[in-house]
């Protein structure tokens, strides 16, 4: 019989470290930066939306579902109920309006989420977000699983006639209840055009099953922003191979093992004994701040800084916003169509004999001192030019 092996089994999920290790933030890390992290899935909810400006759902105080008092709903989630929308769809259509894509921008998890995809990690990102800031973000539409559907597109819901966002954005920001205008659909009151964002009792998109295998190959899966309380998107954290390993970034721990004999959810403190070793991490906290802190460990922070920058900017210049890039390029034209000015001038007085050497001088000079004190030279109609 061999001799015992002296070095103890390895964990099966993080092989660098021993079965009896616990794995931290850090050897998430290593993982990546070691190529053994390669098909990443993530897991999103609203807590990645909340620094846009988003409310989350159940936050005590600050969800939404804590602050539907004024729609008067029988209880917080008949907001997302198709029958009551039947009932009494200005409360979900206000809602919209306050909700409704246009008016956010995405945060550095989403940027993050990017860069994943931009570095070949990204194997999907599944999120129960309808505010399609993932898209807005630039993630390929072929990675992103919206498993609670979304207001991108909108459907009538007596003919089914399909509406983009943009077609029924002017009625929602008017916080009016949108109804077809097809003639099988005049004057029915069934015929609300409904964002196609799942509401309780409705299934979840093809979308969502049909890719349901990808989790099957994945080797890192990170959840985010979210309390795991809604099925089935929740059970898709146990669909990855029991060798994957799972990182939790949000505000408080959810999905966990409820004791030892659970075979189900995060056991971040190994209390199941579970054969190969603790897979799970949590990093407890803001989800923008675990996020940099992991990528911080990457050598990613900057890219992921830029990322962000670079997408916000593009953003305010489509909607036409100065933004302080905007501004300096603009300050950099005025200052050099003065200096041109100035040097016309001269020009002219040298030829016409009436300027000497020291005006030369003193041009040169104040071509070198042209200075702009206007703030916004875009929008400030005082500008020159
Ligand atoms: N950073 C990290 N975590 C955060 C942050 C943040 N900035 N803000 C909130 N969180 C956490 C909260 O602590 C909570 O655990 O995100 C989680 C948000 O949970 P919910 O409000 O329940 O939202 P979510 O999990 O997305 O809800 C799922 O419920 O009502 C349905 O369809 C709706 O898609 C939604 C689903």
């Amino acid at each position: 019989m061999g001799s015992p092996s002296s070095s103890p089994a390895a964990n099966r999920a993080f092989p660098h470290l021993a079965a009896d290790e616990r794995p931290t933030l850090k050897d998430v890390a290593k993982l990546i930066k070691d190529g053994k992290a390669k098909r990443i899935m993530v897991m999103a909810g609203a807590g990645i939306s909340t620094a846009a400006g988003i409310p989350d759902f159940r936050s005590p105080g600050t969800g939404l579902y804590d602050n539907l008092a004024k729609y008067d709903l029988p209880y917080p989630e008949a907001i997302f109920d198709i029958d009551y929308l039947e009932e009494r769809p200005e409360a979900f259509y206000t809602l919209a309006k306050e909700l409704y894509p246009g008016n956010f921008k995405p945060t550095i998890c989403h940027y993050f989420f990017r860069l994943l995809q931009e570095k070949s990690l990204l194997a999907g990102a599944w999120t129960q977000n309808i505010d399609t800031l993932e898209r807005i973000a630039g993630i390929e539409d072929d990675l992103i699983v919206e498993a609670h559907g979304s207001f991108a597109e909108a459907a009538c819901l007596n003919c089914r006639k399909k509406y983009t966002k943009e077609e029924i954005k002017p009625q929602i920001m008017r916080g009016e209840v949108v109804r077809c205008q097809e003639k099988r659909c005049k004057g029915k009151d069934a015929a609300l055009i409904k964002p196609n964002i799942v509401f309780f009792g409705e299934g979840l998109p093809d979308r969502f099953f049909s890719r349901l295998s990808h989790f099957s190959s994945c080797d890192l899966l990170i959840v985010l922003g979210t309390s795991l309380t809604v099925g089935p998107f929740n059970s898709l954290m146990h669909r990855v191979p029991s060798s994957c390993p799972r990182l939790l970034i949000n505000l408080e721990s959810v999905g966990e093992v409820d004791g030892p004999r659970s075979r189900e959810g995060f056991d971040f403190d190994g209390v199941t004994g579970r054969a190969g070793g603790i897979r799970d991490v949590r990093r407890l906290g803001d989800a923008d701040e675990g996020v940099l802190e992991l990528c911080e460990m990457l050598g990613w922070a900057d890219e992921l800084r830029r990322l962000k920058d670079e997408g916000w900017k593009a953003l305010d210049e489509a909607e036409g916003k100065t933004t302080p890039a905007k501004v300096e390029e603009r300050k950099e034209e005025i200052k050099e169509a003065k200096r041109e000015e100035i040097v016309a001038h001269v020009g002219e007085a040298v030829e016409g004999g009436k300027a000497g050497k020291e005006d030369v001088d003193d041009l040169t000079k104040a071509v070198e001192g042209v200075s702009l004190e206007q703030k916004d030279p875009i929008n400030d109609k005082k500008a020159p030019l």
